[in-house]
């Protein structure tokens, strides 16, 4: 299965998937920080018709995250918003079977379609909350990892402000993970 990461240098995502046996590879107009045998360095726009089977896709949030909706009026005005977007749906039109775009909480909702899933990193053993947006084609929506399914306020080592939390939702695991590291212990059971 042929996948390319698009707007990716740090080759992160693309040698998860390469340990998982797939002939995956990066693409950024930056050079890799990894590994360049699997590297295009480039505009990604040029390579998406070269055959692949899914396209994961991190495209630059600056003009489009709503976290800089204080300068919105300029970069609507200047036309990098716009062009932002142009990029965004440049990639969901993407002639590839399996698409997931990943991006903050932004104007491609207003301004292309609302996201398929919202998914958290403490969903998936990190300890950071930021909503992360996925817009899919075909692809099953990303699934959580069931050990990872807390509140972030569970993550908290203060077993005060874990307990309301725990009695809420009993089943809930003795550690929040980042890097695969357990940290911030909470009570599993209450
Ligand atoms: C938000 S960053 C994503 C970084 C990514 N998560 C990583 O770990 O490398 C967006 C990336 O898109 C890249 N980019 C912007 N326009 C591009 C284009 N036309 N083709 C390929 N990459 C592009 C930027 O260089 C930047 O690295």
């Amino acid at each position: 299965m042929r996948v390319l990461v698009a707007c990716e240098y740090s080759a992160t995502v693309r040698d998860a998937f390469r340990a998982r046996g797939f002939d995956a590879w990066s693409c950024d107009i930056l050079p890799t920080e990894c590994d360049p045998q699997w590297h295009i360095q480039g505009d990604c726009l040029a390579v998406l018709h070269q055959g692949w089977d899914l396209l994961i896709a991190h495209p630059p949030c600056t003009d489009l995250a709503v976290s800089g909706a204080r300068h919105f009026a300029a970069k609507i005005a200047d036309g990098r918003q716009q062009r932002a977007l142009d990029f965004v749906q440049a990639l969901l039109d993407a002639p590839i079977p399996s698409i997931a775009l990943e991006n903050p909480v932004s104007v491609i909702s207003s301004k292309i379609r609302k996201p398929d899933q919202t998914i958290q990193p403490w969903q998936f053993g990190h300890g950071e909350t930021k909503a992360t947006c996925l817009w899919l084609k075909k692809p099953a929506k990303a699934e959580a990892d069931k050990h990872c399914r807390w509140p972030r306020t569970a993550c908290a080592s203060d077993a005060a402000r874990a307990k309301p939390l725990e009695r809420a939702q009993p089943h809930v695991p003795r550690y929040c993970r980042r890097n695969g590291r357990p940290v911030g212990r909470i009570l599993d059971r209450i």
